[in-house]
C-alpha cells in the first residue's frame, strides 16, 4: 500500500533508491516517482507502471544528488497517471513530498489552499500536504533544519488521516524529514548515511540496525546524524533494533516468482512456528508470549478472531479449532466489520487480531477498538515489528520470514499452526486429556514432513493446473475444517489468475450454486479423508450428476473411491482432520499458481492489489 524510501548520505542516490523500491514494490506498483536534491534544485522524475518503468525513464533523462525521496503507488485518490505520481512538490517547486496514507480531509484543505492561490496539478490527497508544508515553511523567515521540522509540524496538525512521509526541500540539501500516523515508518542507521523506509526489506541491503518510529514522531535525518521529536514539539526517545532479515531473506533466489520461493519455504516456516513451542511433559504449547497465566486464559468465555483477506480464512479455521478442542464460544469477524458493528462482547472475551504484515489498517483499527472497549487483545502476526505486534497487549509470532509475493501462501499456513497451538494450550486448561493433546502434538511434529510431501506433488498439481486454466468459473467447496480452505483456494485463484472463483460449504451446493455447475465450470472439492468424507463424496456426485467436472484433493489412501467418479484427484498424506487445511491449501496455492502462470498473469503483483493495505 504505497511504499517510501529515503537516502541521504555521501553516495548517488537514484540508485539506492530503485533498488529500494524494488523491495517495496510488493507494496504498490502502479507507478513510481523518484525527487532528488541537485545544485540547489529539486529534480524529480515518475513514470506510471513498474519501477523498471521509472528506471529506464531515468536512464533516458538522468538526475543525480546524494540526497532523495522516492515512491511506489497504489492509488487511492486519483487515477494512475504521471501527475497523480509521488512525489508532489509544493507551489515553489523546491519542496517534495512522498506519502503512504490517505489525508481524509484533503478535499476541505485543497479548496482552503486554492483560495489562496495555491495551483494543484494532480488528483491526489498527498499533493495538499506538500502544499500546506510549503506554505509554512516559506512563511518562515529561517531556512534550516529546525524550520523544515516546523513546517511539517505546523502542517500535519491540519491534517486528518494517516501518513507516513518523507520531505526534502532545495535550500537544505542533506536532509531528509520523515513523519508517521498509522502508517509505517523505519529509520536506518548507516556510517555517514542515514534511510528512511515504508519496510525495512527495502534497507537491509545497506544496514540493519533501524530505530521504528511511533505514531505522531517526526525525524529529522542527515547523513551525519537523525533527530527524533514528536508532532507536539516534544524530544522522543528511540530503541537501536538490529533487524535479524538479509538481503537474501527478500530475495527470489532461483525461483522466477516469489509466491513459488514462499509455498515452497512451508517446511521451514512451520517448523518455525512450531520451534520449542511443544511441550511433551504436559502435552500442551508453550505460548509465553500470550503474557496470560493459565488462571486468566481459563477465565475466557469467548473468543473473537478478527483480520482480512487470507488472514480472516486462516481465523475460519481458528474458530473450529478452538471450539473443537477447547470448547469456548468463538466467532470471526471481519476486522473491518467489527469496529463498526456492535458485537455483543462480555467482559471475559478474548480477542485475537491476526496480519501477516501487522500493518493492514481494518485490523489495526479492529485491534484499537477492542482495546479502548477494555478487551484484552492480542496479535498473530509476522511482522515482528509491526505496529500491530507493537500495540496489541501479547501475542504469538508467526516466524514465517519475510512474504513478499502478494498473495498470502506461507502466511496462511502459519496463522493455521498458529491456531492449532491455541487451541491446544486452551484445551488443556480446560477439558481435553492429556493423551489427546499428546496425541496433537505427535501430529504436529510430523507435519513439516508431511508438506515435504505436498511439495513434491508439484508437478502433478502443475499439470492438472494447466487443463484447467481457461475455465472462466470455479467452484471451491469443503467442509467443516476445509470450508475455510475452499474460500482461501478461491481468493488465491481470483486473485492471482482473475478467474472468477467461488468458495462454499459442500452442502452448500443444493442450495443454490448447483446452478452454476455445467461441464464448463469445474468444482475443486477438498475431501480429505475425515469424518465428512462420505458427505463429500455425495456432493462431488451432485456436482457429476449434472457434467460438472470435479478436481479432488482427497488422502492417500482413499484415491479410488474419489478416482471413480472425480476427473483429477490429488492425494495429500494422511494426517488429522485438524492438520489437512494446512496440507491442502499448499495443494491449492500449488493450483492457483500454475494457472495464472499458464494465463501469463504477473503473479507477484496481481492487478489493483497490494500486499499491506494500509488505508481502510
Ligand atoms: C491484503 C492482501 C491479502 C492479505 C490481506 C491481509 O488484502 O492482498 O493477501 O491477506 O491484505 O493482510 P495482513 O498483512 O493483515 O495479513
Amino acid at each position: 500500500m504505497c511504499g517510501i524510501i529515503g537516502y541521504v548520505g555521501k553516495a548517488e542516490a537514484v540508485p539506492i533508491l530503485l533498488e529500494g523500491l524494488k523491495r517495496l514494490e510488493y507494496r504498490g506498483y502502479d507507478s513510481a516517482g523518484v525527487a532528488t536534491l541537485e545544485e540547489g534544485l529539486v529534480s524529480v522524475r515518475k513514470e506510471v507502471g513498474r519501477i523498471d518503468d521509472l528506471r529506464r525513464s531515468i536512464a533516458l533523462n538522468p538526475i543525480g544528488g546524494s540526497t532523495g525521496i522516492s515512491h511506489t503507488r497504489w492509488a487511492t485518490h486519483g487515477k494512475v497517471t504521471r501527475e497523480n505520481a509521488h512525489p508532489h512538490l509544493d507551489r515553489s517547486g523546491k519542496l517534495a513530498l512522498v506519502h503512504n496514507g490517505v489525508i481524509e480531509n484533503y478535499a476541505e484543505l485543497r479548496t482552503q489552499l486554492e483560495e489562496e492561490g495555491h495551483l494543484f496539478v494532480s488528483q491526489t490527497d498527498t499533493e495538499a500536504l506538500a502544499q500546506l508544508v510549503g506554505r509554512a515553511f516559506d512563511r518562515s523567515t529561517e531556512r534550516n533544519q529546525g524550520a523544515l521540522v516546523s513546517a511539517v509540524r505546523e502542517a500535519l496538525t491540519h491534517v486528518k488521516g494517516t501518513y507516513g512521509i518523507a520531505v526534502v526541500h532545495a535550500e537544505l540539501p542533506g536532509l531528509i524529514i520523515g513523519a508517521r500516523r498509522g502508517s509505517p515508518l523505519v529509520l536506518g542507521i548507516g556510517k555517514g548515511e542515514h534511510f528512511l523506509a515504508s519496510d525495512v526489506s527495502a534497507i537491509v541491503g545497506h544496514t540493519r540496525d533501524v530505530v521504528y518510529l511511533n505514531d505522531y514522531e517526526i525525524a529529522a535525518i542527515t547523513g551525519e546524524g537523525f533527530v527524533l521529536s514528536t508532532i507536539d514539539g516534544a524530544g522522543a526517545g528511540y530503541n537501536v533494533t538490529t533487524v535479524d532479515m538479509s538481503h537474501e531473506d527478500v530475495d527470489k533466489g532461483e525461483y522466477p516468482h516469489y509466491m513459488l520461493k514462499e509455498i515452497h519455504e512451508q517446511v521451514r516456516s512451520v517448523t518455525d512456528a512450531l520451534r520449542g513451542r511443544l511441550s511433551h511433559e504436559e502435552a500442551t504449547a508453550k505460548l509465553g508470549g500470550l503474557n496470560m497465566s493459565n488462571g486468566d486464559l481459563r477465565s475466557i468465555e469467548r473468543i473473537v478472531l478478527s483480520g482480512c483477506g487470507t488472514a480472516f480464512h486462516a481465523a475460519m479455521v481458528g474458530e473450529y479449532l478452538i471450539e473443537s478442542l477447547a470448547q469456548i464460544p468463538t466467532e470471526c469477524e471481519y476486522a473491518s466489520e467489527f469496529r463498526y458493528r456492535n458485537l455483543p462482547m462480555t467482559k471475559d472475551t478474548l480477542v485475537f487480531v491476526l496480519s501477516q504484515s501487522g500493518e493492514t489498517a481494518d485490523t489495526l483499527a479492529a485491534l484499537r477498538e477492542s482495546q479502548r472497549k477494555g478487551h484484552r487483545t492480542l496479535g498473530i502476526c509476522n511482522n515482528v515489528a509491526s505496529t500491530i505486534a507493537r500495540e496489541s497487549d501479547g501475542g504469538v509470532y508467526m516466524h514465517a520470514g519475510p512474504e513478499i509475493g502478494v498473495a498470502a501462501t506461507k502466511s496462511f499456513t502459519s496463522q493455521v499452526t498458529v491456531l492449532t497451538l491455541i487451541a491446544l494450550l486452551l484445551g488443556r486448561i480446560r477439558n481435553l486429556s492429556s493423551s489427546a493433546g499428546s496425541r496433537i502434538i505427535s501430529e504436529l511434529e510430523e507435519l513439516p514432513a508431511k508438506i515435504d510431501r505436498v511439495l513434491k506433488l508439484e508437478v502433478e498439481i502443475a499439470a492438472i493446473a494447466r487443463r484447467y486454466a481457461q475455465s472462466k468459473v470455479m467452484l471451491f467447496m469443503g467442509r467443516q475444517y476445509n470450508y475455510p480452505v475452499a474460500l482461501e483456494g478461491a481468493l488465491k485463484l481470483k486473485e492471482i489468475s482473475y478467474i472468477a472463483a467461488m468458495g462454499y460449504p459442500s452442502a452448500e451446493l443444493k442450495h443454490g450454486v448447483i446452478a452454476l455447475v455445467n461441464p464448463e465450470t469445474p468444482s475443486v472439492v477438498i475431501a480429505p479423508n475425515d469424518a465428512v468424507f462420505a458427505k463429500n463424496l455425495s456432493n462431488i456426485e451432485e456436482v457429476k450428476a449434472r457434467g460438472g467436472p470435479v478436481i479432488a484433493i482427497g488422502t492417500e489412501g482413499k484415491g479410488n473411491e474419489l478416482s471413480l467418479i472425480c476427473d483429477d484427484v490429488i492425494l495429500i498424506p494422511e494426517a488429522s482432520e485438524i492438520l489437512t487445511p494446512i496440507l491442502a491449501s499448499i495443494v491449492l496455492q500449488f493450483f492457483a499458481y500454475y494457472i495464472a502462470v499458464e494465463l501469463g498473469c504477473d503473479v507477484d503483483k496481481p492487478r489493483n492489489l497490494a500486499k499491506s493495505v494500509t488505508v481502510e
